[in-house]
C-alpha cells in the first residue's frame, strides 16, 4: 500500500481539485457568527429537527473518508489519496459548524432512535468494500446536502444560516467535481452487478429520504422551507448523475447493444474478407 515515490501526473483533473481544495480551506473563526438568525421558538426547536439528517450526513462523510483514503493507496489512486484529505476537513468543517449552530440556538438534533433507517444506511456505507459504493452514496447524501443548503441560500439570505450555506455549497461543489470525475473515469468499465448495487442503494436512500420527509413536511413547513421542493430537485440531481454515469438498465442495454451490432459488423466485414480472399486464391 505505501510506495516511495509514487505515480502523479501533473495533468491529472483530480490533483488539480486537489490545489482547489487546500486553497477553498476556511475556518469557523472567519465567519460571523454574529448575524441574525431569525428564529425563535418554536421555529428553532423545528429548525434543529429537520438539520438533523444533514448533520448525520457531515459525520458520516468525515468518518468513512478516512476508511475510503486507504482503499485509494491500496489501489495506488495517489491523486485521489492526497483529494479525499480536503474533502475530510471540508466534512470536519461542516460538522464544526453545524455542533455550533445547534449551540447557538441552544438545541439538539433529533435522537438516533428518530432516524433509525438514515443511520443504518450510514452505517452500510462506512463498512462498505469497495470504494465506488462508498463514493455513489456519499453523492447522493451529498446532493441532498447542497439542496437542503440551497434552500436557506435563495429564501433567507441574510441571515447567518443562509451566508453559512453559501460557504458550505462551495465546498460541496467540488465534492460533486470529484465524484463526477472519478466515477465518470470508470463509466465503461464497471461490471453490472456494480452498477445494479449502486442503483439498489440510490433506491434506497430516495425511500429513506421520502419518508423522513413525510415525517418532517410540518417542521419543514414551519421554518418555512418547501421539503417537498428539496427532495424533487434531489430526484432531479440523482437522476442527472445515474444517465452521466450510464447506470440505467435502458441506456447500458442500449449501449450493449450498439456494441453487439458493432461486433456483428466486424465478424460479418472479416468473413466477407475470408471469402473474397479464398476466391481468389482459388481462381489462381
Ligand atoms: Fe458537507
Ligand atoms: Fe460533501
Amino acid at each position: 500500500m505505501i510506495r516511495v515515490f509514487p505515480d502523479l501526473r501533473d495533468d491529472d483533473p483530480i490533483l488539480a481539485l486537489f490545489h482547489k481544495g487546500v486553497k477553498g480551506q476556511w475556518s469557523a473563526s472567519e465567519f460571523d457568527w454574529t448575524l441574525p438568525f431569525g428564529f425563535h421558538e418554536p421555529e428553532a426547536a423545528s429548525f434543529a429537527r429537520i438539520l438533523t439528517p444533514v448533520y448525520l450526513g457531515e459525520q458520516t462523510a468525515m468518518l468513512g473518508a478516512s476508511t475510503i483514503l486507504q482503499h485509494f493507496a491500496m489501489e495506488h489512486e495517489t491523486s485521489a489519496e492526497l483529494y479525499i484529505t480536503t474533502f475530510m476537513l471540508d466534512e470536519a468543517r461542516h460538522f464544526e459548524m453545524l455542533t455550533r449552530v445547534y449551540k447557538l440556538l441552544h438545541q439538539t438534533p433529533l435522537e438516533m432512535r428518530d432516524l433509525r433507517e438514515m443511520f443504518r444506511y450510514h452505517h452500510r456505507l462506512l463498512k462498505s468494500k469497495h470504494r465506488i459504493d462508498w463514493l455513489f452514496g456519499i453523492l447522493v447524501s451529498d446532493l441532498f446536502a447542497k439542496n437542503f443548503y440551497g434552500a436557506f441560500r435563495k429564501y433567507f439570505p441574510d441571515t447567518l444560516f443562509g451566508k453559512l450555506s453559501v460557504r458550505i455549497i462551495s465546498d460541496e461543489a467540488r465534492h460533486q467535481a470529484f465524484a463526477e470525475h472519478y466515477l465518470g473515469a470508470l463509466r465503461d468499465e464497471l461490471p453490472h452487478e456494480v452498477r445494479d448495487r449502486l442503483l439498489e442503494m440510490r433506491d434506497d436512500l430516495l425511500f429513506i429520504m421520502q419518508g423522513m420527509l413525510r415525517r418532517l413536511a410540518p417542521d419543514a413547513a414551519l421554518v418555512g422551507i418547501d421539503g417537498y421542493a428539496i427532495m424533487q430537485e434531489l430526484e432531479h440531481d440523482v437522476k442527472r448523475k445515474v444517465d452521466i454515469l450510464g447506470l440505467e438498465q435502458e441506456e447500458r442495454e442500449a449501449v450493449l447493444r450498439a456494441e453487439e451490432e458493432a461486433e456483428h459488423a466486424a465478424a460479418a466485414e472479416a468473413s466477407a474478407e475470408l471469402v473474397a480472399t479464398s476466391d481468389t486464391s482459388a481462381s489462381e
